[in-house]
């Protein structure tokens, strides 16, 4: 081991880290040193610093100005329209061109839905079994041929953001299932960064006398992610999509069986407002629905917790009955590359990480010996993909309609809420809607499924006119 490398430890006060390295195997220790050669420990040092002063602040501040998002900011296509109909496409033109690319959020380790698989993996039980990451590979690919025009096909790369947790066995899901019948070549992989974790001390954990306690640095670890090589000598994401030409993005969570993958009427209506961010929303209307709302914070736009938000505020509506603070955050964000490559880079250092208080398993100094604390013993560290919203003072805020739009899948089946059952029951119900106004009927407790190849949003189901459906069934075409 360098003493240069121990020195910089001890500067820091996290000289702790070599306690037990006299004790380890040489393959022990030429880990340990891999391990912590990649973490700047004077960095990690001030990173929680700033994060406990964010944290401190944020619990004692007292009358933030909370404000509805200015009514300049807000595209509604809640209903569709023609206005809907002209911003499809406006983005289907631009994915025609090749400049839309789509980015998974799926480094999450779904602790609440409590399954060993990635989540993306889940079968939500639908009549034909596709697992999320199928129904939106699907959506990619009906999206690429919407967009394809005169015989030139367009292509939708698709980037999948993974963690040390969900990366292997993301690949794996996707190479078993020959990545649902898209083509490698345009789904790309990577990873998004790691924080050591520290106790209630500001001291870094140990998982093993040879391992650093680390923790996946939340999905706005994106932004740093995706301007890091994916692996060594390799371009980065950004680099990749400079290569292909792609110039605006869809980010979004793995974990909405409803969501519009690329979605070409949310890139038009951000085309169309010129700006360089994007978020998509659905109306709050249960002023104690416990989601984020989009506003702004002190003047600057903000996703506002509900904890965040006094109860008069929370209640309060506007002349046509609707909630003031409405906006509720679905995690669906639209970005240019310029935004991303550019402008977040210069302001980055000021996005203050999250404090989560967990209760982490660590080595015991005094005895060598792996514990499994009560009560939590320390922090991990995160930045939340919204983190970025107070910097830009241009945004488009597009509400869209729930029930077409929004069903996430955080909780374990048989729980109250947005569990295995509220998915399959909302894309059943959104896919009986959508016959029903192409002209058909579907029988009473029978449900059918439409793959997203016939139909990306309910669109080209006219063969489907007249039929009457009287049996629970999949529909790859019509
Ligand atoms: P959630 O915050 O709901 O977390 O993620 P989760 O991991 O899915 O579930 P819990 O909280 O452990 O039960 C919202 C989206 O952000 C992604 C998730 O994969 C999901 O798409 N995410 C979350 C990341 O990509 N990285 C992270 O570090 C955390």
């Amino acid at each position: 081991m360098t003493e240069d490398l121990r020195a910089r430890y001890a500067a820091a006060g996290q000289e702790h880290v070599f306690a037990f390295w006299d004790t380890l195997a040489p393959a022990e220790q030429a880990a340990l040193q891999a391990q912590l050669e990649g973490i700047d420990p004077a960095r990690v040092n001030a990173t929680v610093a700033q994060a406990l002063a964010a944290d401190e602040a944020a619990r004692n501040e007292t009358g933030a100005r909370v404000d509805p998002p200015p009514a300049d900011s807000v595209v509604s296509t809640v209903g569709g329209g023609a206005d809907e109909a002209h911003y499809r496409a406006l983005g289907l033109a631009a994915a025609a061109r090749g400049e839309v690319g789509v980015l998974l959020l799926a480094g999450g380790q779904g602790t609440r839905l409590g399954s060993s698989a990635p989540k993306g993996c889940y079968d939500i039980h639908l009549p034909s079994g596709k697992s999320l990451f199928q129904l939106q590979a699907e959506r990619v690919a009906k999206l690429q041929e919407l967009a394809s025009q005169d015989g030139a096909r367009a292509v939708v790369p698709w980037y999948i953001m993974t963690s040390g947790p969900t990366r292997a066995p993301t690949e794996a899901f996707f190479r078993e299932h020959a990545f649902f019948g898209l083509d490698p070549a345009n789904v790309v992989f990577f990873e998004q960064g790691t924080l050591p974790c520290v106790g209630n001390d500001g001291k870094i954990l140990l998982d093993t006398p040879s391992c650093v306690a680390t923790a996946p640095d939340g999905n706005g670890g994106i932004y740093a992610a995706l301007r890091a090589p994916r692996a060594a000598g390799d371009a980065s994401v950004l680099e990749d999509m400079a290569r292909r030409g792609v110039k605006y993005v869809h980010a979004y969570g793995v974990d909405n069986c409803l969501v519009k993958v690329g979605d070409p009427v949310f890139v038009g209506v951000c085309l169309a407002k010129q700006v360089p961010l994007g978020v998509k929303v659905v109306q709050k209307t249960d002023p104690g629905e416990s989601v984020g709302v989009v506003a702004q914070k002190n003047g600057a736009f903000s996703v506002v917790e509900y904890s965040e938000i006094p109860p008069a505020l929370s209640e309060a509506r506007d002349a046509h009955g609707d909630l003031l603070l409405r906006a509720a955050n679905i995690a669906n964000h639209f970005y240019t590359v310029d935004f991303l490559a550019r402008e977040v880079p210069a302001f980055e250092a000021r996005m203050a990480y999250h404090v989560a208080r967990k209760k982490i398993p660590a080595v015991d100094l005094a005895d060598g010996a792996r514990k499994k604390p009560d009560t939590p013993n320390g922090i991990k560290l995160e930045l939340f993909i919204f983190d970025v919203f107070p910097f830009c003072p241009r945004l488009a805020i597009h509400e869209v309609a729930r029930a077409e739009e929004f069903s996430p899948l955080k909780n374990a089946s048989g729980t109250a809420s947005d569990n295995p059952e509220t998915s399959r029951r909302d894309l059943l119900a959104q896919q009986r809607r959508w016959l029903a106004a192409a002209g058909a009927h579907v029988a009473d407790g029978v449900d059918v499924e439409l793959s997203p190849r016939v139909t990306y949003a309910g669109e080209g189901l006219e063969a489907a006119r007249g039929r009457t459906f009287d049996q629970t069934q999949n529909v790859e075409a019509l």
